[in-house]
């Protein structure tokens, strides 16, 4: 395939993206958190080009995005407490793992042959725009190859997916700069599987205590948990303190630790809203063979920087 088109996200680019994806074709389109590789969630044909496009294992289910609550209420089985997380934090960064409806009509290779859905209202307005004009739910993981960084800006799409694609909107970058958190809400217990854009602490004061999703990583209930995941080339090292030869720097905070070869500051006042939003275009500038790997400095681990230690943790695992 030819290198995809990267395009400003005009009314003329978007319209012509929904024509694309009503066709069966893949576009990358922003929101609030990373990028998405888009595809029509009700054609079996362009969720599998999504998966090979991606080098995703198929038994890792996909996220699908509508516009609003009622054309997800058509997708799954909300519950009273499923609405009210639903109208507490959409559009926003949270997906909800809910029981799947037998006559959604969405692909079965997206939920990877389970009775569950996850789904998504995005609050960007290019992918509120782009979900509209398309009038179908879309399929969109992460637009990054299967295991690697999630891409905040359309250049990151288009370093590692433009030869498989026929568009990228571009968007500038992401806000959020960390995916949605997901949560499962068909237990008794709401279950969080992967901690995102919306906090513990948010989801908590709204919902009462929240269980933590095990990742037996031979089974896992959310594979964004597989140990590793979201990983630069280089390795990655946590709370350091000091310097190893040729290493990198991400530091956090006023006074980054001296001595290294490089050094960029997720936030030098300590805002770890700011630090997610650099996270991952700081370690892909990082992440160069004229480094020894990349030391981060410790991050606190409440609000976002739940997230972004989950991040670094999978970063940091070892490669299979
Ligand atoms: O912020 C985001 O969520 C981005 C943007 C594009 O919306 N999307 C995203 O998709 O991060 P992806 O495919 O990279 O991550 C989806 C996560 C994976 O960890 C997947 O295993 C989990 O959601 N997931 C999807 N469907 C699931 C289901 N039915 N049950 C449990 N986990 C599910
Ligand atoms: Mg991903």
């Amino acid at each position: 395939m030819a290198k995809a088109d990267i395009l400003p996200a005009t009314p003329n680019a978007i319209a012509h993206a929904a024509k694309l994806l009503r066709a069966g074709q893949l576009v990358a389109f922003p929101t609030e958190t990373v990028y998405g590789l888009g595809g029509d969630a009700t054609n079996d044909g362009a969720v599998a080009a999504i998966f090979a496009a991606k080098d995703r294992p198929r038994f890792n289910p996909l996220i699908v995005h509508v516009p609003s609550l009622s054309e997800a209420e058509g997708l799954a089985a909300f519950d009273q407490r499923a609405r009210i997380a639903a109208q507490h934090f959409w559009p926003g960064p949270l997906t909800l793992v809910l029981r799947r409806r037998d006559d959604c009509g969405v692909s079965l290779l997206a939920s990877a042959g389970l009775a569950t859905i996850a789904v998504r209202v995005p609050v960007h307005p290019v992918a509120q725009a782009l979900l509209r004009a398309t009038g179908r739910p879309l399929a969109a993981p992460s637009a990054n190859r299967s295991g690697r960084v999630s891409p905040t800006e359309a250049s990151h799409v288009a370093a590692e997916l433009g030869e498989r694609i026929a568009l990228i909107l571009d968007g500038g970058s992401c806000a959020v700069g960390l995916e949605s958190t997901v949560l499962d809400l068909t237990g008794a217990t709401p279950t969080l599987l992967r901690p995102g854009g919306v906090t513990m602490e948010a989801l908590t004061a709204l919902l009462g205590p929240i269980a933590v999703g095990d990742s037996d990583p031979d089974a896992p209930r959310s594979p964004g948990q597989l140990a590793s995941h979201y990983a630069p080339r280089l390795p990655l090292r946590m709370a350091a303190t000091a310097p190893q030869p040729g290493e990198a720097l991400l530091a956090f905070g006023p006074h980054p630790v001296s001595g290294f070869v490089e050094t960029l500051n997720l936030s030098a006042k300590r805002d770890v809203t700011e630090a997610a939003a650099n996270l991952f275009a700081m370690l892909r500038r990082l992440d160069r063979p004229d480094f020894t790997g990349i030391a981060v400095m410790p991050i606190p681990d409440s609000g976002l920087g739940r997230a972004i230690n989950d991040r670094l943790r999978r970063a940091a695992a070892a490669r299979p």
